[in-house]
């Protein structure tokens, strides 16, 4: 018998994985069903990007390997790019690396930083894949719990509180999903100055910051912080592509040369006309921005009707792409979930895919046109 790794016993299938074959399933024995549950950007990029990657296929550089660093218009796309939205300033050619995606810059900087029995900070609930990725290095996950109380930020006092030495690395991800909380400029501050004392890479997870969020940060522009932190970002939501999987990390070149050893031994460069095609996209103006979140401007006010009909709380102020809604007292999500799927066709996601934190919460995704967030609330109604 051919035995697969013991690692793969410390992860499952990613949820959204499974649970899409059941909803294709229903829409295929001819249930309409009304997919409101994952993030998949479904606007079109802007047209100068789908220009650029057409016109790039016959440049007689497209067909071959790339540059493990990406090419160097690319990282001055990416600097120029953090300039002028973070007013963080960093070398295309030694602080940036771009990614096939922010997903894999997660296993790259784990694979780079952390050691069988080391200890990763991860916030619950958080993205699935910080902890699945430290158990597939063999680290040892420890969770830290954001509550609504605390405005989905850490309680600082209680990290202090542990004992941090075995701690190798920590993940943030403001805005925050699936919540959609802010940092604020203290607890980067905070944040920053823990992970100097303690020896600990702060990893932010960022990209979310362009969508119907008035303010976006970097943990980048806190002074101190490229020492201690990196930064990834995407092109995935902010530019709809995320099927073309372009993402960045961004932080100190020690880092950055860290990671660039495993990544270069795991892929052999990003297609060229990915690249010209993420350099358009970068280089858009406000006005992308701007007509991206009229978009979803429209989009969310209607899911809040469709979580109002539900009887779920919410917060306004929340960015991204999601909305965040709390059920009513005692109710449990998942079976929230099956019930709206099985009685209404609508799919949501249950919070608790997200950590035990999210029992009591469901995630509405704002990847759906407005004329399905209407059924959806007819439905109810
Ligand atoms: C918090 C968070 N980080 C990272 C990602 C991955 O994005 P990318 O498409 O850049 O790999 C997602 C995607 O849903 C996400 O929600």
């Amino acid at each position: 018998m051919i035995v697969p790794a013991d690692r793969l016993h410390t992860v499952e299938e990613y949820y959204f994985s499974k649970k899409l074959r059941e909803v294709n399933l229903l829409k295929a024995s001819g249930k309409p069903v009304i997919n409101l549950g994952i993030g998949s950007p479904d606007l079109q990029p802007p047209q100068r990007v789908i220009d650029a990657i057409n016109s790039s296929l016959t440049d007689r550089n497209a067909h071959k390997y790339q540059s493990y660093q990406g090419l160097p218009e690319l990282r001055e796309a990416m600097a120029a790019f953090y300039r002028e939205q973070f007013r963080v300033s960093l070398s295309p050619s030694t602080e940036i690396l771009p990614l096939m995606g922010s997903k894999e810059g997660i296993m790259h900087i784990s694979m780079a930083y952390l050691n069988p029995g080391d200890e990763v900070l991860i916030p619950n609930p958080g993205y699935p894949t910080y902890q699945a990725v430290a158990k597939l290095v063999g680290a040892t996950p420890v969770l830290y719990e954001l509550t609504e109380e605390n405005c989905w930020l850490p309680d600082m006092e209680a990290l202090k509180q542990l004992d941090l030495s075995k701690v190798k690395l920590m993940w943030i991800n403001y805005p925050h999903m699936p919540t959609g909380a802010h940092a604020t400029h203290t607890f980067f501050m905070d944040l920053v100055a823990l992970a100097k004392d303690n020896d600990i890479l702060i990893v932010n997870d960022n990209p979310y910051s362009f969508i119907l969020n008035d303010k976006p940060t970097s943990l980048l522009d806190i002074k101190g912080a490229k020492e201690v932190s990196l930064e990834l970002n995407s092109l995935s939501k902010t530019f709809n592509m995320a099927g073309w999987r372009v993402g960045m990390v961004l932080g100190d070149y020690k880092h950055i040369n860290n990671i660039l050893k495993v990544k270069s031994n795991m892929d052999s460069g990003m297609f060229y006309g990915i690249q010209k095609g993420a350099v358009e996209a970068l280089n858009c103006s406000e006005m992308w921005f701007i007509s991206l979140n009229s978009v979803y401007e429209q989009r969310r006010k209607l899911v809040w009707e469709l979580a109002e009909a539900l009887n779920c709380t919410f917060d306004k102020k929340a960015s991204g792409m999601f909305v965040w809604a709390k059920l009513p007292p005692m109710v449990k999500a998942e079976e929230f979930i099956e019930v709206l799927l099985k009685n209404n066709h609508i799919f949501i996601a249950p919070g608790t895919i997200f950590g035990t934190k999210g029992e009591g919460y469901v995630r509405f995704s704002l990847c759906a046109p407005t004329e399905d967030i209407e059924e959806a609330i007819a439905r109810i109604r």
